[in-house]
């Protein structure tokens, strides 16, 4: 097979050791004859899978202990309902509108109370992250994006809430850099960006909102209930579980967030040099604000964009295509994604200009 390297912006690259690993084991896990896919949820060896995961996930993010960790279904889409089903009670909730993802969160929280949209970056095309935010008092929460995953822009600093908690989907950021947990009431994330393959979801919240969480929902989405059943109240999915806790051996094996947030750094300046010093290219987040997972731009002329996009695929850089909602790039570089894979779309970045410049 033909080295490729994967820039989707999700489902997206896993570790190559992950996938190895995942290869060698699926017949036979860890020696006991069968697949972790067809094995109880129930069983000790799957129990291990779901304990150490979560133990992995408390010590690598430095996780407090009056919070639950959860792996839930539905993907970060349910969280945008779950969380106000939840929590607001008829109440209102603050969010800052980021783009796309942020826009679904408020659609579905509109559903259970009020939203007080306390900040938008929609009068600039979702390129900037908003400052200055009109928060309210009697909020029951603060909804944030940290990485908004189409528009490619990123939070450096949270807002101060002071003490309305704080909510994040982290769906495209998660794990990318250090991170303090206490700052935060909740947060969510899919896995199929930087965690794993898509198919659960990491939930992790403080236990008070837990205990204030409403009653009488429907049981899979009772955060009550899945934290009392440990994530275990129906069948959870069993593969994907295990996929996470190989990504988190992985993290580990990396150094931790620390690690990974470094070369992260690394190759996102990399590319942001590149897209500035070279003419063809234009950055379309400002500055500050640019993600350092979800890099965006646009060719002079636009018209370039789809031979850049096709000529890539064919040197095996694929998945550069920005989201069909705004078009452009979009070179999606997870922590899974390696410098030399950076480097590779680098050379072929200039050599694409001086061929057609
Ligand atoms: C920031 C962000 N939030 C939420 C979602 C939705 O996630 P899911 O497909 O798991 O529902 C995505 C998916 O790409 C995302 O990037």
């Amino acid at each position: 097979m033909s080295k490729k390297y994967n820039f989707y912006a999700g489902p997206a690259i896993l570790p190559y050791e992950v996938m190895k690993k995942a290869q060698d084991e699926l017949l036979d896990y860890n020696g006991i004859g069968l697949s972790i896919m067809e094995i109880s949820h129930r069983s000790k060896d799957f129990d291990q899978v779901v304990t150490t995961a979560e133990a992995k996930i408390r010590s690598l993010l430095g996780v407090p202990d009056n919070y639950s960790v959860l792996f839930l279904q539905g993907g970060a889409s349910t969280q945008f309902g779950q969380i106000p089903m939840n929590l607001l009670k008829g109440g209102k909730a603050d969010y800052v509108n980021t783009g796309a993802w942020a826009k679904k969160a408020i659609k579905e929280a509109k559903l259970f109370g009020t939203v007080n949209v306390a900040g938008s970056s929609e009068d600039n095309n979702f390129n900037y992250v908003p400052e200055n935010l009109n928060l309210s008092p009697d909020a029951v929460y603060v909804h944030v994006t940290s990485n908004e995953t189409i528009g490619g822009i990123q939070y450096r600093n949270f807002p101060d809430t002071g003490s309305v908690p704080l909510i994040a989907d982290m769906s495209s950021d998660i794990f990318s850099r250090e991170l303090d947990v206490s700052k935060f009431a909740l947060i969510y994330a899919g896995a199929q960006k930087n965690i794993g393959q898509a198919g659960v979801t990491l939930v992790i919240i403080r236990n008070d909102l837990v205990e204030n969480s409403a009653d009488n929902l429907i049981s899979m989405l009772s955060y009550k209930i899945q934290v009392d059943k440990k994530s275990l109240y129906n069948t959870p999915p069993c593969f994907s579980i295990y996929i996470v806790k190989l990504v988190l051996d992985w993290i580990e094996k990396q150094g931790g967030a620390a690690a990974v947030e470094a070369v992260n750094n690394e190759k996102a300046k990399l590319l942001y040099d590149t897209i500035d010093n070279n003419p063809m290219f234009n950055g379309t987040a400002k500055t500050k604000d640019r993600s350092k997972m979800n890099v965006t731009f646009r060719l002079t002329p636009e018209e370039l964009e789809g031979k850049f996009v096709s000529e890539a695929t064919a040197a095996g850089l694929v998945g550069l295509k920005g989201h069909r909602s705004v078009g452009g790039c979009r070179a999606s570089i997870y922590n899974a994604m390696p410098l030399d894979g950076v480097k590779e779309l680098v050379k072929f970045m200039k050599k694409f200009q001086a061929e057609n410049g």
